[in-house]
């Protein structure tokens, strides 16, 4: 398996599933994003039967300010892999997101026509279908809770999505130290909660069963911040005392949508897998961080 982003938080988590769960190959070599030909000649000198491309730029800054960069680190990049991929017979998948819809559609199905409010869901949009016209599949992550294998800590503490959001949270707690959960009408404020690890499963079980097509990847509930910062203290068996809830510091820079709550069951259909619920994911998430192994939940 080629895997594209394999040192960043989401990539991580694919690379110890696939690896330390399934005993799969995964080949994770850095090849820049922006030249196509070494993408090509990588694909082709892999021998892989399947591909994910999680990589992505997340200067938001250099994004805006620079539209023709921006464009071929999302989507000329996803041509590139999902031609490779092409060409050689390998499965394609590309990972997306909920933030392709405008915060209106929850729960979104995997049908539901995206409607992005930003230039990062823009171009997710924009890749996904790149991959769809190339026969791939498209697997939108969502609320990703779990363990950056990579790095010792998490590079924000939070921001206007759900990322990164309950690690900071039960690092905070168990230190005995207050966590304030951003609440505000302009940040992603409701989402549906998946751990990474599960994540990469599902995408092996995309490539295993030779589907493609776009699929969820999440669990089977939708909650606001507050109460996923209620259920992680509950799980993680710490002092919901220690919450405070406030507006972010600072506003972002773009329009962030407000509601991307996705429904996932004709994924877990399609795939022949019963959905979890936020508690059993931030027990595996509990497991996880305590015992530095991953939990299967397609295996
Ligand atoms: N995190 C979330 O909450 C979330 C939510 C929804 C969807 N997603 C999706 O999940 C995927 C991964 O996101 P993430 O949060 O894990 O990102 P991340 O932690 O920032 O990791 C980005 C990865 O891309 C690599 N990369 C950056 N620039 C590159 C370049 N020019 N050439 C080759 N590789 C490059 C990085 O490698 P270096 O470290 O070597 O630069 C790193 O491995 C993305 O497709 C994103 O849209 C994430």
């Amino acid at each position: 398996m080629v895997l594209t982003g394999a040192s960043g938080f989401v990539g991580s988590n694919i690379a110890k599933v696939l690896s330390d769960v399934h005993g799969d190959d995964v080949i994770t070599d850095r090849v820049d994003l922006f030249d196509a030909d070494a993408i090509g000649r990588h694909v082709a000198s892999a021998g892989a039967d399947g591909v994910i491309h999680c990589a992505i730029v997340n200067d938001w800054d250099r994004m805006l300010a620079d539209r023709h960069w921006a464009w071929d680190a999302y989507v000329s990049s996803t041509r590139a892999y999902a031609e490779a991929a092409l060409g050689v017979g390998a499965g394609f998948v590309l990972v997306s997101t909920d933030w392709v819809f405008d915060g209106t559609q929850g729960p979104a199905t995997e049908d539901e026509p995206p409607n992005p409010v930003n230039l990062y869901g823009f171009l997710k949009a924009s890749a996904e279908l790149v991959t769809l016209e190339r026969n791939g599949a498209v697997a939108r992550v969502s609320g990703v809770n779990g363990t950056h294998w990579s790095r010792p800590t998490t590079p924000r503490a939070q921001d206007p999505g759900f990322g990164y959001f309950v690690a900071s949270l039960v690092a905070a707690l168990e230190a005995g130290q207050p966590f304030t959960v951003w609440e505000a009408d302009d940040i992603n404020m409701v989402a549906s909660p998946s751990l990474a690890s599960m994540c990469g499963e599902v995408m092996r079980a995309i490539l295993g069963q030779d589907q493609n097509g776009i699929f969820h990847c999440c669990g089977a509930d939708s909650v606001t911040r507050r109460e996923l910062a209620y259920a992680a203290a509950d799980v993680f068996d710490l002092d919901r005392g220690l919450l405070r809830f406030a507006p972010p510091p600072e506003r972002t820079p773009m329009p962030i949508p407000y509601d991307t709550s996705l429904d996932a069951s004709a994924t877990a259909e399609r795939l022949g897998y019963p959905l979890p619920g936020l508690r059993e994911l931030l027990t595996a998430f509990r497991t996880e961080r305590h015992k530095g192994r991953v939990t299967s939940f397609l295996a």
